[in-house]
């Protein structure tokens, strides 16, 4: 019988959450949520779909090889390729699972897959016996089996359990579930199936109706021992089931629920910062547990009875979830050392050519700007983390601007030993004309469907952070850009997203 004491935190992050639209990331941004992942000490991190594209099996791999303490696993079709190539990618993990699923409702059944039940069962325990015969830790997952009906679910289920799945996963796929709903799901799966005490039973939650927290902690009351989701919920359409949320409930419930994780949760905010600012999907204000309100009081009557009794009107510490007492300000007289200490706190794992190179970034702003706030520090970080697949890079620009003309604009872009200067007189302002002068010199074109331009700090010489998603080929690529000048910042961004571009079609060739 496996351990039922803790609940497992399977962080799909790199995974489900990279399906969020937009979301895309390179190799070391990846690899810089997966160390953030180990220090917030999850279970298990699945770092991809090996088989999906080149890019996904290298995460997958490098991540294999540089986590330890960790479980990685890889997700799978159930069929031989996929399975294969997903042990290729995990093989060098200290603690591998391959992650097989395969669709099990009737509308997958009759739609997609175009199978029967007993095809199903059949493929399904082919899956897994394939995956065992690589590793002794796996995991099944009937795809949609929310909208499964419970005599066949059953049934897979059992199947998968005695071909040698170790976990079971229970996905709801469409975020189709209710609380209750979801609770009997498990319940049943606990009452009817022979063999489930020898596979630990998780779940997988979307968010569609805003329910994913909720159906997990259901299905923990029933017996569920493993939850998935991702770092600020993020994940195919609405999302998944969020992860400081399901850890914070559980732990602050601890009366009722009597079941805790093993995350270390000081370190919710940091890597929520993290993922928001590599994947440029920043949280809402009013996010429970990490949105910036989280603990904010507003009401006079709320803030007087904090003042007299902090247990009046808040559940949980704001230091037991991360979020620092002060935003230490740091300037010009701040040593290595301290910077340091400031990246490691703020979430990120810094090699020593990477400290130097962000070391000498923070010199030069703090002698713009007498005072370097948190925000600024992890802005130069993420230039630094992106900075690695740049093809193209800003040298310079001018702009000539004046209202009622249209603008004048010079751009130096460098291409390895290449520079590449271009003007132009046009367009709609001096952003688009910049941004027309780029595809110009790189040959790539993309539409604009989101622009922003705020600031990462307080005051007047904040730097300014621009964030952008250019759609080329019908794929929206993320771009972003951080500078004291908001101009340089719109064009970094932009930048930003054409190199990204450029690496996935030189990848994808
Ligand atoms: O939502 C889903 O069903 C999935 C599976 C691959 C587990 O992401
Ligand atoms: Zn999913």
């Amino acid at each position: 019988m496996s351990d039922q004491s803790t609940v497992r935190i399977f962080d799909t992050t790199l995974r489900d959450g990279e399906q969020s639209p937009g979301a895309s990331m390179n190799l070391s941004e990846k690899l810089e949520i997966a160390h953030a992942l180990v220090d917030l000490n999850v279970d298990i991190m699945e770092a991809g779909f090996p088989i999906a594209s080149p890019g996904d099996f290298d995460a997958v791999r490098e991540v294999a090889k540089s986590v330890r303490g960790v479980t990685v696993c890889g997700l799978a079709r159930c069929n031989d390729k996929d399975i294969d190539r997903a042990w290729e990618a995990l093989k060098h993990a200290e603690s591998p699972r391959i992650h097989v699923f395969l669709a099990t409702s009737a509308i997958h059944r009759e739609f997609k897959l175009k199978m029967t039940k007993e095809e199903i069962i059949g493929r399904a325990t082919a899956g897994v016996e394939r995956a065992v015969g690589y590793c002794d830790n796996i995991e099944f997952s009937p795809e949609d089996a929310a909208r499964t009906e419970p005599d066949f679910l059953c049934q897979v289920v059992e199947a998968a359990i005695a071909a040698g799945a170790t976990t079971v996963n229970i996905p709801d796929t469409v975020g189709y579930a209710t609380p209750m709903h979801m609770g009997r799901v498990i319940a049943d799966l606990k009452n009817r199936v022979p063999n489930i005490d020898q596979a630990i039973i998780s779940v997988h939650c979307h968010n569609d109706l805003g329910l994913a927290v909720a159906n997990s902690l259901s299905a923990i009351e029933n017996g569920a021992r493993q939850i998935e989701c991702t770092i600020n919920g993020i994940g195919e359409r609405a999302g998944n089931c969020s992860l400081e949320e399901i850890v914070m409930a559980l732990r602050t419930r601890s009366d009722y629920y009597q079941i805790d994780t093993r995350v270390h949760s000081q370190r919710l905010v940091p890597t929520s910062r993290l993922v928001a600012n590599i994947t440029g999907i920043q949280v809402q204000r009013n996010k429970a547990i990490v949105g910036r309100n989280a603990f904010a009081h507003e009401a006079g009557i709320h803030q007087d009875g904090m003042l007299k009794e902090r247990t009046t009107y808040e559940i949980m510490r704001p230091e037991d979830v991360g979020f620092a007492k002060t935003d230490l300000v740091m300037g010009k007289h701040s040593g290595r050392a301290a910077l340091a200490d400031r990246a490691k706190a703020l979430g990120y794992h810094l090699n020593g050519e990477q400290l130097q190179t962000v070391f000498e970034a923070f010199k030069k702003l703090a002698d713009k700007k007498k005072e370097v706030y948190d925000g600024d520090i992890a802005a130069l970080i993420e230039k630094q983390i992106t900075v690695i697949s740049d093809v193209w890079s800003l040298e310079s620009f001018d702009v000539s601007a004046t209202s009622g003309a249209p603008p004048t604009v010079n751009i130096t872009l460098r291409r390895g030993e290449e520079s590449i200067t271009q003007g132009f007189t046009g367009g709609d302002g001096p952003l688009d004309a910049l941004f027309r002068t780029i595809e110009e010199i790189t040959g790539i074109s993309g539409v604009v469907r989101e622009f922003r331009v705020h600031s990462v700090t307080r005051g007047k010489d904040a730097q300014g952070e621009s964030t952008i998603e250019l759609e080329h080929d019908r794929v929206v690529y993320r771009g972003r850009g951080v500078s004291t000048d908001s101009v340089e910042a719109g064009v970094l961004a932009f930048l930003n997203a054409i190199n990204r571009i450029a690496t996935t079609e030189s990848a994808d060739a």
